[in-house]
């Protein structure tokens, strides 16, 4: 199916929005908890450099001194391929825009040469979590921790049947703690819509890393975030898009509409508009014949990227496969 034409969806604000933080009435202490980690598990710190140079930019906590990374693990995040996609950068970047913006791994390697970011992505229940996090954090945070008190194959059973929750911030609270939580970190709905990821085999999830939290909403604070289909997105010249749109050939359960070669054919027509526009365009994908074809023009240059499998759930199925970096020249 087509990505349906510019339907940017607004996203709900919560009742009595801005009023104090009623802390958690949970006492359980955070030793133990453990560190967050990426979508394989890997355990990291977060911590910024500590040079000086970053300080006081808007990535940085400014009493934890964490750099802001990706608050989600999430299938087909970018983390490994970034050393890659920074070398194809152009020198200067008026506006980013990132319309498959997923954990946005990118984003967050880029974020201080960026003066204003536009970030979205067809997935409402992602994009309500982004806006909570750049307006209501503290209050995210003090749900997120309500959460991880409870946690429980039961509890996670009981969240994830919630499907129709209005308050935007335990919306993002449910969110993040079934991402947390879930098998593998894994965003997966089926046909209408509704999450089926069983639990995770998790000792101690890290379902709060406040820190981080306070870190990317900090980053995101001038940003505009939508909830909206990637052909709504206007940059103009001297402005740089990233797209990394589900792969051809692989994962694609990220919303209840899938992403197929018809789409694939849309975003390759609106990306040449958006190169004819003047912006540079920068597209990640899958190494397929189709994609080599549907790309290959005088406009576009097709590079070859190694990098590791993290989406198949089966062992077997995992490993090192060719991505391709296609930019705009
Ligand atoms: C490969 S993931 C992006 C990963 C991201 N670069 C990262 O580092 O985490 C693809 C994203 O495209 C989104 N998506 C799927 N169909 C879309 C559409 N038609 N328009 C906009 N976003 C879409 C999914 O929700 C998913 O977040």
């Amino acid at each position: 199916m087509p990505a349906a034409r510019n339907s940017s969806i607004p996203i709900p604000t919560p009742p009595g929005a801005g009023g104090s933080v009623q802390p958690s009435a949970c006492r359980r202490p955070a030793v133990g908890r453990g560190g967050p980690e990426d979508v394989n598990g890997k355990a990291h710190t977060g911590k910024a450099p500590t040079n000086g140079r970053l300080a006081g930019l808007c990535g940085v906590h400014p009493t934890s001194g964490v750099r802001a990374r990706p608050f989600v693990k999430w299938a087909g995040g970018k983390r490994s391929l970034v050393p890659d996609l920074l070398k194809h950068l152009p020198d200067t970047i008026e506006e980013y825009w990132e319309p498959f913006v997923g954990g946005g791994a990118l984003f967050y390697a880029i974020e201080n040469r960026i003066t204003r970011a536009h970030l979205s992505d067809a997935n409402p229940e992602l994009m309500i979590a982004y806006k909570m996090i750049q307006q209501h954090c503290d209050q995210l945070v003090e749900k997120l921790k309500a959460h991880r008190c409870r946690h429980s194959p039961r509890h996670y059973k009981v969240i994830r049947g919630k499907d129709g929750i209005e308050d935007p911030i335990e919306r993002a609270a449910r969110f993040i703690y079934l991402n947390k939580t879930c098998f593998n970190g894994l965003y997966r709905v089926n046909r209408s819509g509704r999450f089926n990821v069983p639990i995770g085999r998790y000792k101690n999830p890290a379902i709060v890393d406040a820190d981080n939290l306070r870190a990317v909403s900090a980053t995101l604070k001038e940003a505009d975030l939508q909830r909206q289909l990637f052909d709504a997105i206007a940059p103009r010249e001297g402005d740089l898009v990233y797209c990394d749109p589900p792969y051809d050939e692989t994962y694609d359960q990220y919303t209840a509409h899938r992403f197929n070669s018809e789409a694939q054919q849309h975003l390759a027509k609106c990306a040449d508009g958006w190169r004819k526009a003047g912006a540079a365009v920068i597209i990640s994908n899958s190494d397929t014949p189709f994609i080599r074809k549907l790309y290959k023009s005088v406009h576009w240059t097709i590079h070859t990227a190694k990098a590791a499998g993290t989406i198949n759930c089966r062992a077997e199925d995992r490993g090192d496969r060719n991505e391709t970096i296609i930019t705009s020249t």
